[in-house]
């Protein structure tokens, strides 16, 4: 069993991610942090209580805030038009009688990377902003991870936000930088892959007629929540009646390495640049000599990877 933090801005597929992860008897949720993203960091975090109480998991799931703007720049706006003003795409979920920590996300996680020995795999699914508090607080964090999965960046696809840059990445280019030349072992879940990953309604409607009773409720949300989602990417990138998995897929790639094919490259976040801030700008030259090594998924197995997300619900 793999012991997992997840870090999330909890919107519509982050929640998917969470639920999953909760569901999988293959991860240990030791905690989730939350921060500023899809939506403020008071609306992620209470997103996340809710969707830990709808999964409502065998064990007990701390909750820490973390931050709730970029480290340098001027906080900005959230993604409404993406993930709808409440951020689970207009769902409504029950409150939850949980509450957050009073501990705050960075030191969350550098103690459970001290508790855990070496043990410990990060899953981002938003800015970088908490992991990078949280190296400033210990210098030694990067040796304490086992891994950290980063659902962000873009080699080869295009940006989402901008013509070159992803989101999570683009929401916070400093903490990103500070994260990926850290030493922490990185494996970039980027749109290289999360793009080719896709949740139909057909899933959707075997979900309906598969689901066990007790996840009813869950394959309820799922398909509010998802309409929403879809019809973002039906106008945006003219998908039909789908969407992109992007952080489900990270969850997934964590708990099963063998879904993406990976490759080493050496990789920087660009800071600069107005245009093209946020970009992760691999070197791919013969001799590659710009950037820190890190793991980049390139290729995936989306039917396992998709049949996966679902055997968890049936
Ligand atoms: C990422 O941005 C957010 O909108 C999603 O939750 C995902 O983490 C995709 O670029
Ligand atoms: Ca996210």
């Amino acid at each position: 069993v793999r012991k997992v933090i997840i870090d999330a801005d909890t919107g519509i597929d982050d929640a998917l991610a969470i639920l999953y992860a909760l569901k999988s008897p293959a991860l240990r949720v030791e905690g989730i942090t939350t921060v500023f993203g899809n939506v403020d960091v008071q609306q992620a975090t209470e997103n996340t209580l809710r969707v830990i109480k709808l999964a409502s998991p065998a064990y007990e799931v701390p909750v820490a805030m973390g931050a709730d703007r970029p480290l340098k720049r001027p906080p900005t706006g959230f993604s409404a038009h993406v993930h709808g003003h409440n951020g689970i795409g207009e769902a409504e979920l029950p409150p939850s009688g949980q509450r957050a920590v009073a501990e705050r996300a960075e030191d969350f996680i550098v103690r459970k990377a001290d508790e855990l020995d070496g043990e410990l795999v990060l899953i981002t699914l938003g800015r970088l902003t908490n992991v990078a508090l949280a190296l400033a607080k210990d210098p030694g964090l990067a040796r304490k991870i086992k891994q950290v999965y980063v659902m962000g960046g873009a080699v080869q696809a295009a940006g989402n936000v901008t013509p070159v840059a992803e989101a999570n990445i683009w929401g916070d280019p400093e903490a990103a930088d500070i994260v990926f030349a850290s030493g922490l072992d990185i494996v970039m879940i980027g749109l290289d892959v999360t793009m080719k990953t896709h949740l139909a309604q057909e899933h959707l409607d075997f979900l309906q007629r598969r689901c066990r009773p007790e996840n009813r409720e869950i394959v309820e949300f799922l398909r509010t929540s998802m309409a929403y989602y879809f019809e973002f990417y039906r106008q945006a990138n003219h998908f039909v009646d789908a969407a992109p998995m992007h952080d489900p897929l990270t969850v997934l790639a964590a708990e099963e390495p063998g879904l993406v094919t990976n490759r080493t490259m050496r990789v920087t976040v660009e800071c600069e640049s107005a245009l093209c801030a946020g970009m992760t700008v691999a070197d791919l030259r013969p001799s590659p000599s710009v950037g820190t090594p890190i793991q980049v998924s390139i290729d995936v197995d989306a039917k396992t990877a998709v049949g996966k997300l679902l055997s968890v619900f049936i």
